[in-house]
């Protein structure tokens, strides 16, 4: 094809990631303003933003929490903590300009009055600073928190896309514990906003090289035809972090690494891997395609949860040569919890592209490294002219993070006279081809919020699927009081033994990180 005739091909109505919509001018509340999340991500990530021009020319921040403090003690607050989790470290005379933009709003989350006062203060900073009516309220609280939050916004007109203005909500995780607590909350919010204004967080989705799949996929026209079961033996996703549960275990103990990880960053990444090519990059078609791949996935039976799934906990055990608590002895753990640090499952999606191959995940706190990443294993060459020692499978893998980049590990012919086959590694590293640090994933969001771009946000059908995906398996655990099944590993190991049974069952095993 000549290159007009490849040009008009083109539909030019094609809209998405790569005509980017602007950010609008607005303001930013956030409920939870003194919460950990506000601290180390939020303000962080608007700052950074700041700091490479990327914000609307006028946008507000406007903390709301319990406690009593003055704009300026707030200020300070936000300083000190972006000076130490900022990304970028901070410039004093950015520091002073964005700290203009920074404002604390007193109240109860269950005080109608407060929120009443909010909308005055909104008003006036529309007219001072020009944000133009429009809101993004964000909620960085429990989710107990979130109902007498909504229901006021409501009363309190909030809520409302006003002529030329908009108002929108971003939720936090955990979005339920399971898929009736979802549901419910899907319901609360739905109350007050529409699907349209409501932008579920999963930061995992905001990650550059989480992102890039997209484009690995569907801007190299190479991986397209070998992208099925036809080429592609297995799938394996890890993320494996060293820390463990950090003073988190209030939350922790009733949540676990299955609902914590797997229901919705882990998935959130296999759809982008396993879905089908979108019609165009529109917020609904990403999401259509992705839902499906849930939908797909095949539910386990209580037998095969036995099998197919592998619990674990931390004991105590060192990392980094330093012996670090058991997860029954870390604060706030109860002596006797049975509740998952560590999850391994093999996963099969009844669907046409990736029927009989199997996608291994797993998920560990207190592992002996940090990364997340994800590994698609080829089928091996045919036995016909090199022997079966020499050829190993080919292996992309996509690393999320850290030192994010896709490498391709093929066979080469050693140097010599000799007929030896070694592995080789095609390395692309964001770091050094690009030459910049990739934003933080809080930076994205934030401004696709603020552009009304849900692309990177889950649609309230993709986490509603995934729960129904993962409350059996979550059920026959809870039924099983005693906990037979939880497999202990020390700290510093990668999980139990187990985790590898699981692969060496099928004749494999996992990637080293
Ligand atoms: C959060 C989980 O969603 O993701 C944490 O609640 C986990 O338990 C964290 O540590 C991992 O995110 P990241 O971006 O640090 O890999």
């Amino acid at each position: 094809m000549n290159r007009a005739a490849e040009q008009s091909q083109t539909n030019p109505l094609r809209e998405g990631l790569s005509t980017r919509a602007v950010p609008q001018p607005c303001s930013v509340v956030i409920f939870g303003a003194t919460g950990d999340l506000t601290h180390r991500k939020l303000v962080p990530a608007l700052y950074n933003l700041a700091a490479d021009g990327e914000l609307p020319p006028a946008v507000a921040v406007v903390g709301f929490a319990r406690r009593e403090k003055s704009d300026d003690e707030f200020r300070q607050e936000m300083e000190e903590s972006t000076r130490k989790f900022s990304r970028q470290s901070v410039r004093d005379e950015i520091w002073k300009t964005f700290a203009q933009s920074i404002f604390y709003h007193q109240s109860d989350f269950g005080d109608e009055s407060g929120y009443k006062t909010l909308a005055t203060k909104l008003d006036k900073i529309d007219k001072e600073r020009g944000t133009r009516g429009n809101r993004l309220f964000y909620f960085a609280v429990a989710p107990d928190q979130f109902e007498p939050i909504l229901k006021h916004l409501k009363t309190a007109g909030l809520n409302q896309t006003r002529e030329g203005s908009w108002a929108r909500v971003i939720v936090e995780k955990p979005f339920g514990t399971d898929l009736d607590s979802a549901r419910e909350l899907n319901r609360v919010v739905r109350n007050s906003f529409t699907e349209e204004q409501t932008y579920r967080i999963d930061h995992f989705l905001g990650k550059e090289t989480a992102q890039n799949i997209l484009v690995l996929r569907f801007a190299n026209a190479i991986f397209a035809p070998l992208w099925n079961r036809h080429y592609v033996d297995h799938v394996q996703i890890t993320a494996a972090e060293t820390l463990g549960v950090e003073g988190r275990a209030g939350y922790y103990e009733g949540a676990g690494a299955l609902r914590d990880m797997v229901q919705n960053h882990l998935l959130q990444l296999l759809c982008l891997v396993a879905m089908e090519p979108p019609t165009d990059l529109g917020a609904d078609s990403i999401r259509d395609e992705k839902v499906k791949v849930v939908r797909s996935l095949r539910r386990f039976t209580q037998d095969e949860i036995a099998t197919a799934v592998v619990r674990g906990q931390y004991a105590e055990g060192a990392i980094n040569g330093k012996t670090v608590a058991g997860y029954r002895a870390e604060k706030n753990v109860d002596p006797k919890s049975v509740t998952d640090t560590f999850v391994a499952l093999r996963l099969n999606m009844d669907n046409w592209r990736w029927w009989n191959v199997p996608i291994y995940m797993r998920v560990g706190k207190r592992l002996p490294k940090s990364g997340t990443d994800i590994s698609v294993h080829f089928k091996k060459a045919p036995l016909v002219l090199f022997n079966k020692e020499s050829t190993e499978q080919n292996v992309l893998v996509i690393r999320i993070q850290p030192d994010e980049g896709i490498s391709l590990r093929m066979q080469a012919k050693m140097p010599g006279t000799s007929f030896r086959i070694e592995p080789v590694k095609m390395d692309f590293h964001y770091g050094t081809s690009f030459g910049k640090a990739s934003p933080e994933a809080y930076e994205r969001l934030l401004l696709d919020a603020m552009s009304g771009d849900a692309t990177l946000f889950a649609r309230r059908d993709e986490v509603e699927e995934a729960w129904a995906f993962i409350d059996p398996i979550e059920n026959a655990w809870a039924a099983k009081k005693d906990a037979p099944g939880l497999f202990f590993y020390p700290a510093g190991s990668w999980g139990p033994e187990e985790a590898d049974d699981l692969l060496a069952r099928d004749g494999r095993a996992w990637r080293r990180l």
